[in-house]
């Protein structure tokens, strides 16, 4: 059930160039309740109503009742979020999302474009504890916004890197990686749309997270349709944000 709640932060902390770390203590467990994929929408300002709308963030680590959020600070709304400090209360509405991660196959590999990484990791947490194969693959245009690296390697043996000008890792992109694969794992996938177009012509089975400008987050506002492969609306928010490629245009 979707939960509408005031919760303290715990941490706000600066880990990159424009990249925050934030830590919310929901005051209820709500471990067993978000699925990898879902995200939740959160009010950047608790002391007045502007901006009005919400914004999305993908629900990146929950133990118990904290959880975790990665977010870049690119314009007003995230800017204002940066300046919560400990104690801070903030209106957050979550689990959000019907469409979400399958856990069930055996070779999965994760790739993130950027601080879309932080769409993946609590689905390789969930793999990882039923035994299942995980490959991390983690894409940035250079070394220095590679904010998300240290978290990925304290979760996840196999992690590789990929910079677009060769300051860390391989040079190249995220989906580089796909020309390394056997053909028999399956790809989660989180980034920017060029990201997720370059992903859609391979053969691969690919799931990917859609990270659409949200309004409502809720299934009422119709900001954040994609297509179907019959020309139908999709709400990425509401039967997202997770789809199979196959179900998709794009
Ligand atoms: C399901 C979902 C999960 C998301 N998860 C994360 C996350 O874990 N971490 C994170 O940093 N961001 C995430 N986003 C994107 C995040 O919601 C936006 O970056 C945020 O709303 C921008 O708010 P703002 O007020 O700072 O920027 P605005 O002033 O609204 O916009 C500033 C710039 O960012 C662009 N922008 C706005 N929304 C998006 C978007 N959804 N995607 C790409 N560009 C956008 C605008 O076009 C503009 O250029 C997610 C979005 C969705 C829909
Ligand atoms: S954001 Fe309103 S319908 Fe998806």
């Amino acid at each position: 059930m979707i939960k509408d709640l005031e919760a303290p932060v715990l941490t706000n902390t600066r880990i990159g160039v424009n990249t925050f770390k934030m830590e919310i203590d929901t005051e209820i467990d709500l471990s067993r309740e978000i699925k990898p994929g879902q995200f939740l929408m959160i009010k950047t300002v608790n002391f007045s109503d502007d901006p009005l709308l919400r914004r999305a963030f993908a629900i990146a680590d929950v133990e118990g009742s904290k959880i975790t959020l990665f977010y870049d600070v690119v314009g007003r709304g995230t800017k204002l979020l940066s300046l919560f400090k400990t104690g801070d209360k903030v209106k957050i509405l979550l689990p959000l999302g019907k469409g979400t991660f399958p856990l069930s196959y055996e070779e999965n590999v994760l790739i993130g474009g950027g601080i879309g990484m932080a769409g993946l990791t609590l689905l390789g947490k969930e793999l990882l504890k039923r035994g299942k194969k995980v490959t991390v693959v983690y894409g940035a245009k250079t070394k220095r916004l590679l904010s998300m690296e240290s978290f990925l390697r304290n979760l996840f043996e196999d992690v590789y890197i990929f910079t677009e000008d060769g300051s860390a890792g391989e040079k190249g992109y995220a989906t580089d990686i796909l020309n390394e694969l056997t053909g028999k794992e399956v790809i989660h996938a989180c980034g920017p749309m060029p990201m997720l177009k370059s992903l859609y012509n391979s053969r691969h089975k690919i799931f990917m997270s859609f990270e659409s400008p949200m309004a409502c987050g809720w299934g009422v506002c119709l900001g954040c349709v994609i297509k179907d492969k019959n020309n139908n609306f999709l709400r990425v928010c509401k039967e997202g944000p997770v789809f199979e490629k196959e179900k998709v245009m794009i």
